[in-house]
């Protein structure tokens, strides 16, 4: 294991499948409420230099559920680069806290916190990618399927930092993955070259997101324009027309598929209402999962685990 969290390719294939594991076990204490305090007497710093729901509480409550304490720490108390430059946090909060979880717009910042900060730094989502989250979706898909042998994922929507965690996935573990997007919004060359020279899956870029959702056993999305992008967003809606995952696109793989989004999703938007509330709409399970996905994380870089 590495000292950080920061791309799911910090992890070897063995480390993801054994994340997975302990996840399903703590996960089970939790359910049974469970006395399991493992991180007694330890701290978190967490860091949001952007907005948050399922993020921010997963990882509070996760903290705390496992018997530690952690502070949130606000776009107006620490100022990443501005009030302070970012090594300088990384030495300050590893000198009262076991672990730092940040969530910030620059990667490079993420990178710079993680080479000064002497605690494992956890990456809670950057301009680039969001780690945990991708690993929480894989985790879901596992827990519903039991099994990820022959899986197509068709990601529909904007090639954003969701989408580059899943090609960094893909470059460990064997699984399709297509994306649908419109021309100019794909993922970065690097990542998606990343996920094609692993040589573990198929991996596609479309353009035409009925053809792309063909086979799918997974329909996944996300909003279109992401934080820090929302002044682009009237352009983006008229750019991305035909991208909304609605019942008939679910219709179009031609199998019992499962829809996923991250969330926070801007109904009437990306998705429908109708294909957001169905019964094969895993989206809270998988919001759900985030926290005891990331509580194995936490677990396995302190070594209590
Ligand atoms: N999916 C996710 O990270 O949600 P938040 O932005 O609410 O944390
Ligand atoms: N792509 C979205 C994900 C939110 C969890 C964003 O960055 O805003």
């Amino acid at each position: 294991m590495t000292k950080d969290f920061l791309h799911i390719t910090d992890l070897s294939a063995d480390e993801i499948i054994s994340i997975f594991k302990l996840a399903k076990l703590t996960k089970a204490r939790f359910k049974r409420r469970e006395n399991y305090v493992p991180l007694r007497g330890h701290t978190l710093a967490m860091i949001f230099a952007k907005p948050s729901a399922r993020t921010r509480v997963s990882f509070e409550t996760g903290f705390h559920r496992l018997g530690g304490h952690a502070l949130y720490l606000g776009p107006n108390d620490i100022g990443v680069g501005q009030r302070e430059a970012v090594k300088d946090i990384a030495r300050v909060l590893s000198g009262y806290n076991d672990m730092i979880i940040a969530r910030l717009f620059e990667h490079r910042h993420m990178l710079e916190l993680a080479e000064h900060a002497t605690v494992p730094v956890v990456n809670g989502l950057t301009d680039y990618n969001h780690p945990c989250q991708v690993m929480a979706d894989m985790f879901t898909i596992k827990e519903r399927r039991g099994s990820l042998d022959n899986l197509k994922i068709t990601y529909v929507g904007d090639g954003n930092n969701i989408v580059h965690s899943w090609l960094r996935l893909a470059g460990r573990l064997p699984f399709d993955f297509t994306i649908a997007c419109p021309e100019g919004y794909t993922p970065h060359k690097e990542t998606l070259a990343l996920a094609e020279e692993a040589g573990l899956g198929k991996i596609e870029v479309s353009h035409d997101p009925k053809a792309a959702v063909k086979g799918a056993d997974v329909v996944y999305t996300d909003v279109w324009a992401s934080m820090g992008q929302k002044e682009e967003a009237e352009e983006r809606h008229r750019k991305f027309a035909g991208f909304t995952v609605t019942a008939d696109l679910m219709a179009a793989t031609g199998r019992d598929s499962y829809f996923m989004h991250c969330l926070p999703a801007e109904r009437g938007v990306e998705v429908t209402d109708e294909v957001m509330d169905a019964s094969w709409s895993i989206v809270f399970p998988q919001a759900e999962n985030r926290m005891h996905v990331q509580n194995a994380i936490m677990l396995r870089l302190l070594g209590k685990a």
